[in-house]
């Protein structure tokens, strides 16, 4: 399984970094992170917005460009041991720079730099997706869009708004999601994750967006399955982490075959694997037990991944 190529289009850069990385840096600036790890060495959390609050625990020893620089040699290193090939990450700019577009150009040149080195050495591909964050609220949603506007290209090709799925509605954020769009950035939101169908409905009515994020509680309501398939919305669905934080209380128990035999597009990636103790191989493993998945349904699988991955036309041929 580790060696099959593999395709995933939502990682968290931050929620990618490994406990024995920030432990590292938070000694490096002297900060006492011990509350946020459990006695394994692991993250410790209780619960969806406790892994919201551990997770900026984490990323607050981030400090610099090159703090991220390490952080995408370290993440591609692991992903490509594991037959990652392209994978696109959320990247935030308030946590690059508070939201400053001359400090977000000079996160993101590292962060491409360090992306460019492991793409010469192992042959892995990463895009970004910047991403608002929900609960830090709809005003706060505007500067991050403005970043991602003014820096749209070969690398920053995706907006994605990300966080607590309980604060508000798809539409207070649409001003984020219609600068993107003007911008020409491609467009994905988290929801049907801790919130039902209807935001999922709402992403794609008032957001106009042709990902979503989990999505996976669409399965509560079949003319809703029915619409994804129809209008070939994609699913970055993340099996392990939706378990990890309890949406679905067993493998087995959750929809991603039920989404997938419905005729709706679905992909599968990791989210934050450190939190959820997962890998992409690992991913793979649990579906072909659970499921009973084959290499050729994962083939199938990066296919639809491919074909709707953000970056160029070339690009995801070359993948195709
Ligand atoms: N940020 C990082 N991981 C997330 C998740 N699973 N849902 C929402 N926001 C996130
Ligand atoms: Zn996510």
């Amino acid at each position: 399984m580790k060696s099959l190529p593999k395709i995933e289009l939502h990682t968290h850069l931050e929620g990618c970094a490994p406990p024995a990385f920030v432990r590292d840096l938070a000694k490096e600036k002297g900060v006492d992170l011990s509350g946020i790890f459990d006695e394994h060495g692991g993250y410790a959390y209780t619960g969806f917005v406790d892994f919201l609050r551990v997770y900026e625990a984490a990323t607050s020893v981030l400090r610099s460009p090159e703090d991220y620089a390490r952080l995408t040699r370290t993440i591609l290193a692991e992903m490509a041991a594991h037959g990652v090939i392209y994978a696109e990450t959320f990247v935030s700019p308030d946590f690059c720079g508070g939201g400053d577009l001359a400090a977000w150009r000079e996160y993101l040149h590292a962060i491409t730099e360090a992306a460019a080195q492991a793409e010469a050495q192992d042959g892995i591909i990463l895009k970004g997706i910047v991403t608002p964050i929900r609960h830090f609220g709809p005003e706060r949603s505007k500067a991050p869009a403005v970043c991602a506007a003014e820096t749209v290209g070969d690398w920053v090709v995706g907006l994605g708004m990300g966080g607590d799925e309980g604060n508000g509605h798809p539409r207070d954020f649409a001003w984020a999601f219609d600068c993107a769009r003007e911008a020409g950035l491609r467009l994905t939101n988290h929801a049907g994750e801790f919130r039902g169908p209807d935001s999922v409905r709402e992403s794609i009515e008032d957001l106009g967006v042709e990902r979503i994020g989990h999505g996976v509680r669409s399965i509560e309501d079949p003319a809703l399955v029915e619409l994804l398939a129809e209008k070939g919305i994609v699913l970055e669905v993340c099996p392990g982490s939706n378990v990890a934080l309890g949406v679905y209380p067993s493998w087995a128990d959750h929809p991603i075959a039920r989404l997938r035999d419905a005729g709706v597009k679905v992909t599968v990636s990791t989210d934050d694997p450190p939190f959820f103790h997962t890998t992409m191989t690992h991913e793979y493993d649990r579906l072909a037990d659970t499921f009973g998945w084959s290499e050729d349904d994962f083939a199938a699988l990066n296919r639809v991944a491919a074909e709707a991955a953000f970056c160029d036309s070339d690009t995801r041929d070359a993948l195709l």
